[in-house]
C-alpha cells in the first residue's frame, strides 16, 4: 500500500518517479490512453479552506476516470469528535483512497494506517507534499535540472512549505536557504533529519545573492491567525521585491505557492512581474497530482 504522507518518507527513486511522470500527464491532458482510477472512489477530507488544491485534485480524480466526494470534517462526525481512526475504519471500507488537508501531520499518518486504502497529504502544519513537488517540477519545466541550484525561501522558515523543500533539498541535491528571522528557523532536530545543504540565515540580501530561485508563502499560515499581528511585526522586511530580485541570478524564478498577500510576503510589482510562472506553477498541481494518483495505485 503506497500513501504520500511527507517528502520526509518519500523515497528519491519515487519522488523521481513522480516528477518524469508528470511532463507526459500534462501533454496526455484530456486524451489519457488509460485512466487509472476508472470505477475507483476517491475522497477529500478537508479542514482547512482550499482553492488550487481542492479544485487540482477534483479536476484530477475525474480525468483520471475516478469519482471523487468533497467532505468538509466539519460536516461530518469527525467534525464533532469521532475519532480519526474509527472515521478511517468506515471511509476505508467505502472508498478507494483519501486526500487529507489537516492540522496535525499525525492525524493524516493516523488515517492512512486505519485505513489501509491509499492516502495523501494535501497540506498539514507539517508539511505540504504535492506542493512541492509541483513547483520542482515546474522549475525543471523552465530551467532543466533543479540539481546543483539554490533555492532561496524568503518568509516563514518554519511552515510547512520550507520544511517539505527542505526535505526535498538532499533527496535531490540542490541547496536551500531559509531566510527568516531566528524564531523562524527550523529545530536543529529537523535539519539534522532533512540533512542535505540547508543555510538558515537572518540575512536575507546575502542568502538571496547568486538564487536560481526566490521563493516564498504566506506570513501567516492556516490556523496561526492569532498570531496575526505579530508576525506581520516579526516577519516584515522578509519580502521578495525588486531590490531582492536584483541580488538573485539574472535568470532566476520568483515562485510562490499562493495565495499571495501583496505588500507583505512579495510585492505588487514583483508578483505581477512573475505571474506567468506563478500560476503556470499553480496550473501544474493538477498534472503532477495526477502523476501522484498513478503512482499511489500502481
Ligand atoms: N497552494 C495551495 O495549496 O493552495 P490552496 O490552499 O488554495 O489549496
Ligand atoms: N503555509 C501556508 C500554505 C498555503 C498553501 C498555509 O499553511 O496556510
Amino acid at each position: 500500500m503506497k500513501h504520500l504522507l511527507s517528502l520526509e518518507t518519500l523515497s528519491r527513486p519515487d519522488m523521481e518517479h513522480i516528477l518524469a511522470a508528470t511532463g507526459p500527464m500534462k501533454k496526455e491532458r484530456g486524451c489519457h490512453a488509460f485512466l487509472p482510477l476508472a470505477g475507483k472512489f476517491w475522497a477529500l477530507l478537508f479542514s482547512k479552506s482550499s482553492t488550487r488544491t481542492r479544485v487540482s485534485f477534483e479536476v484530477g480524480i475525474r480525468e483520471l476516470g475516478g469519482q471523487v466526494l468533497f467532505l468538509n470534517s466539519s460536516e461530518i462526525q469527525l467534525g464533532r469528535g469521532e475519532p480519526i481512526m474509527d472515521t478511517a475504519r468506515v471511509l476505508g471500507r467505502m472508498l478507494d483512497g483519501a486526500v487529507i488537508r489537516t492540522y496535525a501531520q499525525h492525524d493524516v499518518e493516523e488515517f492512512a494506517q486505519f485505513s489501509a486504502i491509499p492516502t495523501v497529504n494535501a497540506l498539514t502544519d507539517q508539511e505540504h507534499p504535492c506542493q512541492i513537488l509541483t513547483d520542482i517540477y515546474t522549475y525543471e519545466e523552465k530551467r532543466g535540472p533543479i540539481a546543483g541550484k539554490r533555492v532561496v525561501f524568503v518568509g516563514d522558515g518554519g511552515c510547512n512549505v520550507p520544511v517539505s523543500w527542505m526535505f526535498a533539498a538532499a533527496k535531490l541535491d540542490f541547496e536551500l536557504r531559509l531566510a527568516t528571522p531566528k524564531k523562524f528557523q527550523p529545530s536543529p532536530e529537523l535539519l539534522r533529519r532533512a540533512g542535505g545543504k540547508i543555510i538558515c540565515t537572518e540575512d536575507i540580501r546575502g542568502a538571496a545573492h547568486g538564487a536560481d530561485l526566490l521563493y516564498t508563502d504566506v506570513w501567516v499560515s492556516m490556523g496561526k491567525e492569532s498570531e496575526s499581528a505579530e508576525r506581520r511585526r516579526e516577519l516584515a522586511g522578509y519580502q521578495i521585491n525588486q531590490t531582492l530580485v536584483k541580488l538573485a541570478k539574472p535568470d532566476a524564478l520568483v515562485m510562490h505557492c499562493l495565495p499571495a498577500y501583496r505588500g507583505m510576503e512579495i510585492d505588487e510589482a514583483t508578483f505581477e512581474a512573475n505571474a506567468e510562472t506563478i500560476f503556470d506553477q499553480a496550473a501544474n498541481r493538477l498534472h503532477c497530482q495526477k502523476a501522484i494518483l498513478h503512482w499511489l495505485v500502481s
